[in-house]
């Protein structure tokens, strides 16, 4: 497997690609790589020729209080996942390389950015967005692959690609989950072994939603609650949400088309799962 770390000789390893009629797949990630990730890799392998999984603890989409000093990383450890997983490239900028000082272009996803997430994070999406579009311009990928795990990320990212004119196929791949149901994620490995059982609150919540004949939102709104502080009484909820999945406009009553998310802290580590619920 390669691995590069500039972006001169991504985009020149790209342009030969291309050149000898490759399709290219692009997996984005921060690192500290799961079986979540690897599926994503996977998957792209699947839809294209060549895969290059980025790397890359993106400062912009962190604000000052979140946890970017102590993000978890592994570069060795990742570098053989991705092998394993058939990755072809592993690319590995540095901070410096990908906002050097007199970095001032942006790139800002309107509506769909102001609810769920993007209420509580303000400016995170705009971090997402600005750096994956720059990777898009880096790797110029014929493919992208995105985890449903961050429903939101996974829209704004595809209103992005449509109103920028990308051309890029946008694949969503199913959210992989660890036995008892809770969503892998790099951040699960801030709970200890006596806290890690509750954490599998949201899982459980959604799979109360799923299996209700409730249709309206507020009733199962409620009994999620419940169930999330019965599993983890010291659960504090973010939100709850149902919307229309591609619109991500909240819904009163549950169609095919909803998807219900949720944001709730866990012994302090803020978790997001969601579902379709039909
Ligand atoms: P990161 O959290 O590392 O996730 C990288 C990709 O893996 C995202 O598309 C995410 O949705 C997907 N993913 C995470 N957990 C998953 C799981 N359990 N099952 C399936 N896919 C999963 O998301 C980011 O990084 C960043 O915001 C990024 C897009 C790289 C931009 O910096």
């Amino acid at each position: 497997m390669q691995i590069i770390r500039t972006i001169k000789k991504m985009q020149s390893v790209s342009r030969q690609l291309a050149a000898e009629g490759k399709t290219i797949g692009l997996v984005p990630t921060m690192g500290f790589l799961h079986d979540g990730h690897l599926s994503l890799i996977k998957r792209a392998k699947k839809a294209s020729d060549v895969v290059v999984t980025s790397i890359f603890v993106n400062p912009t989409q962190f604000a000052p209080h979140e946890d970017l000093d102590k993000y978890p990383r592994d570069e060795k450890g990742d570098i053989q996942k991705i092998a394993q997983a058939g990755g072809d490239i592993a690319f590995i900028p540095t901070a410096d390389e990908m906002y050097p000082d007199d970095f001032q272009t942006h790139v800002e996803v309107a509506e769909k950015t102001l609810t769920l997430e993007g209420k509580i994070r303000p400016g995170h999406f705009r971090g997402v967005t600005t750096v994956v579009a720059k990777l898009f311009n880096i790797v110029r990928p014929d493919v992208a692959v995105f985890g449903m795990k961050d429903y939101q990320q996974a829209m704004v990212l595809k209103q992005m690609v449509n109103d920028l004119d990308y051309p890029i196929k946008m694949i969503i791949a199913p959210t992989k989950r660890e036995k008892d149901g809770l969503a892998m994620s790099s951040r699960n490995k801030y709970f200890s072994s006596e806290q890690r059982p509750q954490a599998v609150c949201l899982y459980k919540a959604l799979i109360l939603a799923k299996n209700s004949k409730i249709k309206d939102v507020r009733e199962i709104d409620s009994l999620m609650r419940d169930e999330i502080l019965h599993i983890c009484p010291s659960a504090v909820i973010d939100y709850i949400a149902f919307t229309d999945l591609e619109t991500l406009k909240p819904v009163e009553k549950i169609s095919p088309d909803t998807v219900c998310s949720l944001a709730v802290s866990v012994y302090a580590v803020r978790l997001i799962d969601n579902m379709k619920l039909k």
